[in-house]
């Protein structure tokens, strides 16, 4: 993985090819990522897109339907002039995904942009398109020669997620994609690997000499993951329908953040060697078996609320698209075990869910009391001490902080939590507007598959979690709705951890 960094060398030349192009995350993440690595002086002159999908249109009107959206999306460090001096390297072609002679028209288009661009025949193919098409664009690309590397040409593609719905289809879709493409060419893509905070919780537990001697069940007391989101379900009705929290959430990106927090320091900062770690303390998440699904997981559905501001939120079910009894749950929190040297004992809790109070997400380290607690006479008086807790922020405000316990000034000995907080803004001048794709994206064009998932890094997290899903499945829940838009979930996962004698630390 490169630092994405005004001193980062620049991508090699190619043609992104974009499946799926005018579609909603091409408009809203992909094309201002390719924005900002270009405002980032990261790509070089000889680069092109071309934006391949099922709507009728030439490449002039394409590029006018872009171009209505993209100071929106790219935001503050928008630059209409770079826009202006670009625009004419994207191009757009209409094609059926499943007809070979789109393909091949493809093969004639990117000829005449190599010619016209100057670029030298590397292509990355973009798939972000409904999970349906994934296997047959693999395969009709394979057919028409499109995934064939020759010297000093590559080709590369980046399979958007969700990968596979369940255990079996992932394997399917792996061993499909493995016929037409090698692993080597393959980049699945989790835009959570692109964010600076978890890239940074590597460079935090790797990088200093003090993180990793106290990173174990001797001195953690359990671990806490919380992706929350304010909003609903937007416009994704079928596709959310179909996918629920559990699927769209945790299968990738929680466990993608639950696997840099608890993998082993790897031998290198070299691909596999981080994804195998990564792989192998996947593997060691203790299976569930039925009884625990039921007692270790809980699943919810947001119901309508008012809105501080007096607004009516609808209910899940009352969506558009949304069916009216529909058992999909918006909301997961789990209790896991990570049956390891390292981790024995210590409880890992995961949520996530949407129309949450808020939007954060956020890595709580809880570390034990101190063995002897000499201050007891001060704890006695102030019971609401608690343990010192190292905070990893991925969103908003990312940043690191340790909430830990100090003297409050004065003749009578008590104590007081204070916290000691690093804000990325204050340090950096880079700003970090970025999405996650614009770094994933880079280091594809540089073929560095460090942050992108492997194989098998995908089949054990189905794997993990296709108890769940059959659990789930044959006992549908019977009391949906059953927490408020705007809040903190339900009431079941409060007393996941209270069993234990925790809380979930709410921002
Ligand atoms: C996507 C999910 O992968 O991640 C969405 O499909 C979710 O449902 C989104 O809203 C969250 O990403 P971020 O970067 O906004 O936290």
């Amino acid at each position: 993985m490169r630092p994405l960094s005004s001193s980062s060398s620049i991508a090699s030349p190619t043609v992104v090819v974009i499946f799926g192009a005018a579609g909603d995350l091409t408009k809203r993440k992909l094309i201002p990522a390719l924005f900002n690595l270009e405002l980032q002086n990261l790509l070089p002159d000889q680069i092109a897109m071309v934006g391949f999908d099922r709507v009728a249109m030439d490449s002039k009107s394409y590029r006018q339907s872009l171009a209505s959206d993209i100071s929106s999306f790219v935001g503050n460090g928008f630059k209409q002039q770079l826009w202006d001096e670009n625009v004419e390297k994207i191009y757009y072609m209409p094609g059926d995904f499943r007809d070979p002679d789109s393909y091949q028209k493809l093969k004639t288009l990117l000829k005449q942009v190599d010619h016209e661009q100057g670029t030298p025949g590397n292509y990355l193919f973009y798939l972000a398109t409904p999970p349906s098409f994934f296997g047959i664009i693999a395969s009709e690309l394979a057919r028409s020669g499109l995934n064939e590397e020759a010297e000093g040409q590559w080709r590369r593609i980046i399979i958007e997620k969700p990968f596979g719905h369940d255990l079996e289809s992932a394997i399917e879709l792996n061993t499909r994609l493995h016929k037409s493409f090698q692993e080597h060419q393959i980049y699945r893509i989790d835009h959570y690997l692109g964010k600076e905070t978890v890239q940074n919780m590597m460079a935090y537990r790797f990088g200093n000499g003090t993180v990793e001697p106290i990173w174990n069940h001797r001195y953690v007391d359990h671990v806490q993951i919380t992706v929350a989101e304010s909003i609903g379900i937007e416009d994704r009705a079928s596709y959310y329908e179909e996918a629920g929290a559990l699927r769209d959430m945790i299968a990738n990106h929680l466990l993608a953040v639950l696997s840099i927090v608890a993998m082993e320091p790897p031998n290198s900062f070299d691909a596999d060697a981080i994804r195998d770690e990564q792989t192998k303390v996947l593997k060691a998440i203790e299976p569930f078996t039925p009884q625990r699904v039921l007692t270790d997981t809980v699943r919810g559905q947001y119901g309508e609320a008012v809105s501080d501001n007096g607004q009516h939120v609808h209910a899940y079910r009352d969506e558009p698209g949304v069916a009216s009894d529909s058992t999909t749950e918006t909301y997961v929190s789990l209790r896991l075990k990570i049956n390891s040297w390292r981790w024995a004992g210590v409880p890992f809790y995961l949520r996530t869910g949407k129309r949450m109070h808020k939007r954060y997400s956020e890595v709580v380290i809880q570390y034990k009391h101190a063995p002897n607690m000499m201050f007891r006479g001060a704890l006695e008086r102030h019971k609401n001490i608690e343990p010192d807790r190292l905070v990893l922020r991925i969103q908003p405000n990312e940043g690191i902080s340790m909430q830990f316990n100090a003297k409050v000034p004065g003749t009578e000995f008590k104590m007081s939590q204070v916290l000691m907080d690093f804000d990325y803004d204050d340090y950096f001048e880079e700003s970090n507007t970025a999405s996650g794709y614009e770094t994933l994206i880079y280091d594809c064009l540089c073929g560095d598959a460090t942050l992108f998932k492997r194989a098998d890094n995908i089949e054990v997290c189905w794997e993990f979690l296709q108890p769940i899903l059959d659990v789930w499945k044959s006992l549908p829940p019977r009391d949906f709705p059953n927490y408020p838009a705007g809040s903190y979930g339900p009431e079941e996962a409060d007393e996941l951890l209270a069993r234990d004698g925790f809380h979930w630390k709410n921002q």
